[in-house]
């Protein structure tokens, strides 16, 4: 069923018509969701705060949209910048003439024990992690709620569900993620807008380069988790373009792990 405002795909991962923005687009996760949302049609605005950095993103993710009518278009601002996010969501609704998918991707991490770090640096990352996200899902949602649609993901971590030492910021800003993605999906549901969460496991993205050269760190991995091995940026798209489709209409305030079976593990 569909709200009358919403343009019926024609199958039932097909995102053509829709408009996505996705934060921290210029590599890694994000860059990979952008891509991913693009080869199924949607036009896809990419964000990070480097406007140069964002030139190759939007390329690659204009390639991946090609043959779907996917298009790109980059988006440059700091998402711990209230104004430029109130802006930039404007930007985009005045340009395409609606929003109907937010990706807030954009994650910094501090691994210190939690009794070294100043509480300066505590609350600079929850504004990094979680008060952005905040702002973006409140500024999108007043266009979503205009078209009765709209479909958020915020992507937390496994370092959601579970912690390990010496990561308590970290695994805070995720936890409280978590929690304001089940409290926006109660909130904006009758609107017409879904909101769930992307919790990805260890993933081979630049953030965590020394590790994934780390030969210890892959049979670490190999032992702990089902499929034994990294993931590729590329096998997060899949979970984004269902969460953002229809085939995930009745899905809300829900977590999808990615995570090779990292949680499911024993
Ligand atoms: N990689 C993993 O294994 C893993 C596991 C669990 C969860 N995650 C989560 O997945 C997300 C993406 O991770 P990743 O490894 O792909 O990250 P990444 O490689 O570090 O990329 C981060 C992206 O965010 C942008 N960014 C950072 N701060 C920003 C800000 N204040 N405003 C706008 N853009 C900003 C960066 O571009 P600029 O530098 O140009 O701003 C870049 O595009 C994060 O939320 C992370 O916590 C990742």
């Amino acid at each position: 069923m569909h709200t009358p405002a919403s343009p019926i795909p024609t199958t039932l991962f097909s995102l053509q018509g829709r408009v996505a923005l996705v934060t921290g687009a210029s590599r890694g996760l994000g860059l990979s969701m952008a891509c991913s949302l693009a080869s199924h049609g949607a036009t896809v605005w990419l964000n990070g705060r480097d406007a140069a950095g964002l030139t190759d993103a939007v390329a690659q993710a204009q390639a991946a949209g090609q043959a779907a009518g996917g298009r790109a278009q980059a988006l440059p601002f700091d998402v711990t910048d209230e104004a430029a996010v109130t802006a930039a969501v404007h930007q985009v609704v005045d340009t395409q003439g609606r929003l109907d998918i937010l990706i807030n991707n954009v994650g910094q991490r501090r691994r210190e024990p939690f009794d070294a770090l100043p509480a300066q640096a505590l609350r600079e990352l929850l504004e990094a992690n979680l008060v952005s996200a905040w702002h973006l899902c409140r500024e999108a949602a007043r266009p979503m709620r205009a078209q009765g649609f709209g479909r958020i993901v915020n992507v937390t971590s496994i370092a959601g569900p579970i912690a390990r030492a010496g990561d308590a910021a970290y695994t805070t800003s995720k936890g409280a993620l978590e929690a304001l993605t089940r409290a926006l999906a109660a909130e904006l549901g009758p609107h017409g807008i879904n909101v769930n969460a992307i919790a990805p496991g260890f993933f081979a993205t630049d953030a965590n380069a020394a590790m994934v050269e780390d030969a210890a760190t892959a049979a670490w991995l190999q032992q702990r988790s089902s499929l034994g091995r990294w993931g590729q940026p590329e096998e997060i798209g899949g979970a984004a373009v269902f969460l953002a489709s229809r085939a995930a209409g009745y899905i809300t305030g829900q977590v999808i792990v990615v995570d090779g079976g990292y949680l499911a593990h024993f």
